[in-house]
């Protein structure tokens, strides 16, 4: 008892510093944001490469889902949290429920190797190689807000 007592005095000052960053959180979502933003310029090289992910995705005011979910305000969301989206896979249900938030290196990660990342994922695509292109289309998404609307970079 004394020993567990020790170990909450221990933790309690780390829980209350790690609040405000919690995962998922708004500051979580923001700081995403601003850190793929860092490159206004890619945004337009990420529009053009974003054609890759059109089959599927769409991004924007009135945006729908497809065969994937609609993208606006993905970047530093949790995964798997698309409204109304109900395809979302059981690997990617687990991968969120076990805390895979889409910050900008996750989402890094799944675009270069969408297995990697989420094993038994859905999205059939083969992943792109090229890093500076993953970061455009990156800066590109952190564009988009919830509502489909435009930040502009
Ligand atoms: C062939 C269709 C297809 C293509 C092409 C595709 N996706 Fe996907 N995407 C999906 C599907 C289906 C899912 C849901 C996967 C799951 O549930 O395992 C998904 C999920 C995602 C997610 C997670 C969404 C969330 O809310 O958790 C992101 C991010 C994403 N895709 C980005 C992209 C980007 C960026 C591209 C282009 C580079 C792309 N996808 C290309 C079908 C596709």
């Amino acid at each position: 008892m004394r020993c567990f007592g020790f170990v909450l005095m221990m933790l309690l000052p780390t829980a209350v510093v790690a609040a405000p960053q919690e995962v998922g959180s708004e500051a979580v979502r923001e700081a995403e944001v601003a850190k793929a933003l860092e490159d206004p310029a890619a945004v337009k090289l990420g529009e053009k490469q974003f054609l890759r992910c059109k089959s599927c995705h769409m991004v924007g005011e009135g945006a729908q889902h497809r065969v994937g979910p609609t993208l606006n305000g993905v970047v530093g969301r949790k995964a798997a949290a698309a409204d109304g989206y109900n395809r979302f896979s059981p690997g990617m249900r687990k991968a969120a429920a076990d805390g895979l938030v889409w910050t900008v290196e996750n989402l890094d990660a799944y675009l270069k190797n969408p297995r990697a990342v989420v094993s038994g994922g859905t999205m059939s695509f083969a992943g792109i190689p090229v890093a500076q292109q993953r970061k455009a289309i990156i800066a590109y998404l952190a564009t988009f807000k919830e509502d489909g609307s435009r930040v502009s970079p």
